[in-house]
């Protein structure tokens, strides 16, 4: 029989050092556990995840969890179909060198407004500098230019998800039952509504023009870029034999991955930063790298081999991502058909299941000593291990650092995503000093609100972050 762990704090809790998830996977080690979340799920052991990778979508999907915990029945948002996916997976590795010099001029662009130009220090919300300079980098990937500096498209770009977010969180909080009479009259719904509207309407232009177009036509640089992920859904859902085609399977798209490409990536860079305040012995090693490079030819020449060539940014992010995970499950599936364990556990239809992740199940990483030490010098000495599969990348999607998620469904937009984060990284280190305000010296615990955690900044936190150009 399934156990449910013991000790839940409740949706808003304390840092979950101090919750049942150090003590549970120690305490049944081998079966799974429920948790009583706002929905509560079934925590599988971390090794069950190899069994059911591959598992199909019929059986087991992440599209029924996300379904269930962002409350896309009444949202119509996060819903992620093989059309989108595969564009991120096969259409977008094949345009990322062309355009490699647009990201930078992007990323010198955005950071430049938002960061302070002067050599006295300045306080400026982390999350809210952060996401100025992903979501126009982002927005030149799915709309192209000049729509991705365009104040409606990306004020609804980046509110989507916020907005989602908020309005599925207050939704779980009532009993299943209820949810469907609440769901509409929620006032945060009308956020999510306008967050839509204003992406809806920013992009019908695009694919207006992209229905009209032969796909396959010859184009200027310029239009190449306008709609570009429009053109790639477009060419999977192939509209004139598609008798169920219509323009909202692609605005579906663009809310979509408003999730995973603006915020995603979002957050890694805001816990990297707070990581960066928290511990200055790292700024040495980092610029050293970044100062190499930036010798060699200027930011704006800069490729993605380039950003690849930086070992020690690549560690920092990775360590910076493993202390600081999204969540403290990962790997969030829902089954749709009974599924047993090799555990000999059966876990019915209909459930939400997850691992824990890592950093908070010591047995799933033995192999990694000190875990509870930031220390990214240890991913520089896995390097030299060629046993370990490059588990040491910060892109890599395996099972003892479920980042990226792991198995048919992990991010297939990490490839560019790890670059962009990097360099945006390498651009500010290299540009700007940065430190906790109110002297703070030691790194401010993170704040778990159910399963999600969050950096320790407004509103759920009040740690700020000063900057100044660099000295
Ligand atoms: C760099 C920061 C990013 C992080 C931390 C991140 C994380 C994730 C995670 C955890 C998943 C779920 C995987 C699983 O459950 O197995 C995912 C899925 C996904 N991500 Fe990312 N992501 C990032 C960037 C991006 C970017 C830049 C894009 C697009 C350009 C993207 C597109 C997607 C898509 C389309 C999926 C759904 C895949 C599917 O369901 O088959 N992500 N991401």
């Amino acid at each position: 029989m399934l156990k449910q762990a013991e000790g839940n704090e409740g949706p808003f809790g304390p840092p979950p050092e101090y919750t049942y998830f150090m003590r549970t996977p120690i305490q049944y080690p081998n079966q799974p556990y429920i948790v009583p979340f706002q929905d509560p799920t079934v925590i599988i052991p971390a090794y069950c995840i190899e069994e059911l990778k591959n598992l199909p979508d019929s059986q087991l999907s992440t599209n029924g969890s996300m379904y269930d915990r962002f409350a896309i029945r009444w949202t119509g948002s996060g819903w992620v179909d093989k059309e989108l996916a595969h564009s991120i997976k096969y259409d977008l590795p094949t345009e990322v060198d062309d355009f490699f010099p647009t990201i930078q001029d992007e990323i010198q662009h955005a950071s430049n407004e938002s960061l302070p130009d002067s050599q006295t220090w300045t306080s400026r919300p982390p999350q809210e500098v952060l996401v100025n300079i992903v979501g126009p980098v982002i927005g030149r990937l799915m709309v192209g230019s000049p729509l991705n500096r365009d104040k409606k498209w990306l004020t609804s770009s980046i509110d989507h998800a916020i907005a989602v977010v908020v309005y599925s969180t207050w939704l779980r909080q009532f009993p299943t039952v209820l949810r469907p009479f609440i769901a509409h009259i929620l006032p945060q719904k009308k956020a999510v509504q306008r967050s839509k509207k204003g992406i809806a309407e920013s992009i019908a232009p695009l694919v207006q023009k992209h229905l009209g177009d032969p796909v396959e036509s010859k184009a200027s640089s310029e239009e190449e870029e306008e709609g570009r992920l429009t053109k790639w859904v477009l060419r999977r859902y192939k509209p004139s034999e598609n008798p169920h085609f219509s323009p909202s399977l692609v605005e579906k798209d663009h809310y979509s991955l408003c999730f995973a490409a603006i915020h995603g990536p979002t957050f890694l860079l805001v816990q990297a930063i707070i990581d960066l305040a928290s511990y200055p012995q790292y700024v040495a090693p980092l610029r050293a790298e970044i100062d190499r490079e930036l010798a060699a030819a200027p930011f704006e020449q800069w490729t993605r081999k380039t950003v690849a060539r930086m070992k020690f940014v690549d560690a920092f992010c990775k360590e910076s991502a493993r202390m600081n995970p999204q969540g403290v499950i990962g790997w969030l599936r829902k089954t749709h058909k009974p599924i047993t364990l090799s555990t000999g556990h059966c876990i019915p239809q209909d459930t939400l299941i997850a691992a824990t992740n890592p950093r908070y199940n010591a047995r799933a990483t033995p192999w990694i000593k000190d875990a509870d030490r930031f220390y990214p010098e240890r991913w520089l000495e896995d390097q030299v291990d060629e046993g370990r599969d490059a588990n040491w990348r910060f892109g890599s999607a395996t099972i003892d650092s479920l980042i990226f998620g792991y198995g048919r469904h992990a991010c297939p937009g990490r490839p560019f995503g790890v670059t962009m984060v990097k360099d945006i990284l390498a651009y500010i280190v290299g540009k700007w000093d940065v430190r906790l305000s109110g002297g703070l010296t030691e790194r401010p615990q993170n704040v778990c609100m159910d399963f999600v955690v969050m950096p320790p900044i407004a509103p759920m936190g009040n740690v700020e972050v000063e900057f100044r150009l660099r000295k």
